[in-house]
């Protein structure tokens, strides 16, 4: 049980810190937190399973005291193994890694439960959801990244939401769409199924709290039809 366990279909919004200011990340986060954030989004890159470079465990170790909203951390990293014990320590709610970065995904699913966080896969916009079929008794919800992983800023790939009504058909497991998500994108993938929202550059764009509630609104409309 946990924090995603437990939506029970409710739509829910956290801001993605990659698009924060590091020089002022705890200010950020609370800066979302004011506009109705439920969960902090937290992007850990390691140049080699993407062609960028974030934060670890050091950073979530620093966060996740200063907030009282549960950390979830998203490893974009080969062989997050070697990283999960850290995370596990610092405190994070729920993990999710790339199943092509793991090469035992139910070993590595059952190791993030067991250090007591959710346990979450991440989908990449070409991985099929028939391929974690079998993973699916170890897991808390599903990821689907909406664009390339590695950046913000990048547009929501629109058959992503044929993906998430797909996935819906396999589970009933939460969907957290996370990329190219705003105002706009937000209701279509909630009508498709998703509850999870992650925001990075939508959020950080203006005013984070504003942004922020206007998301997390359009994605509740999208989920009710009144949008
Ligand atoms: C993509 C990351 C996302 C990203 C989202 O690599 O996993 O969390 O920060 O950023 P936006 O919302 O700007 O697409
Ligand atoms: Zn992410």
């Amino acid at each position: 049980m946990g924090f995603f366990s437990e939506l029970g279909g409710r739509v829910v919004g956290g801001p993605s810190i990659l698009a924060a200011d590091f020089a002022h990340l705890a200010d950020d986060v609370y800066k979302a937190e004011a506009g109705g954030a439920a969960f902090i989004h937290f992007d850990a890159m390691d140049n080699h399973y993407v062609p960028n470079l974030s934060v670890g465990p050091v950073v979530a170790a620093s966060l996740v005291p200063e907030t009282n909203l549960p950390v979830d951390a998203h490893l974009m990293v080969d062989n997050p193994d070697n990283l999960i014990p850290m995370f596990l320590d610092a405190g994070v709610a729920s993990i999710s890694v790339h199943p092509e970065a793991v090469t035992h995904l139910h070993r590595t699913l059952g190791v993030i439960r067991a250090g007591g966080a959710e346990a979450g896969v991440a989908l990449n916009p070409t991985t099929p959801p028939e391929s974690i079929e079998w993973a699916l008794p170890q897991l808390d919800y599903i990821l689907i990244l909406s664009v390339n992983p590695g950046f913000g800023g990048q547009s929501f790939i629109p058959e992503m939401i044929q993906k998430i009504e797909r996935l819906k058909e396999m589970t009933d497991l939460p969907i957290q769409v996370d990329g190219g998500i705003n105002a706009e994108t937000a209701p279509l993938a909630t009508r498709a199924g998703a509850t999870i929202l992650v925001a990075g550059s939508a959020v950080y764009k203006g005013e984070p709290a504003v942004e922020m509630r206007k998301i997390i609104e359009a994605g509740q409309e999208g989920a009710t039809g009144t949008r």
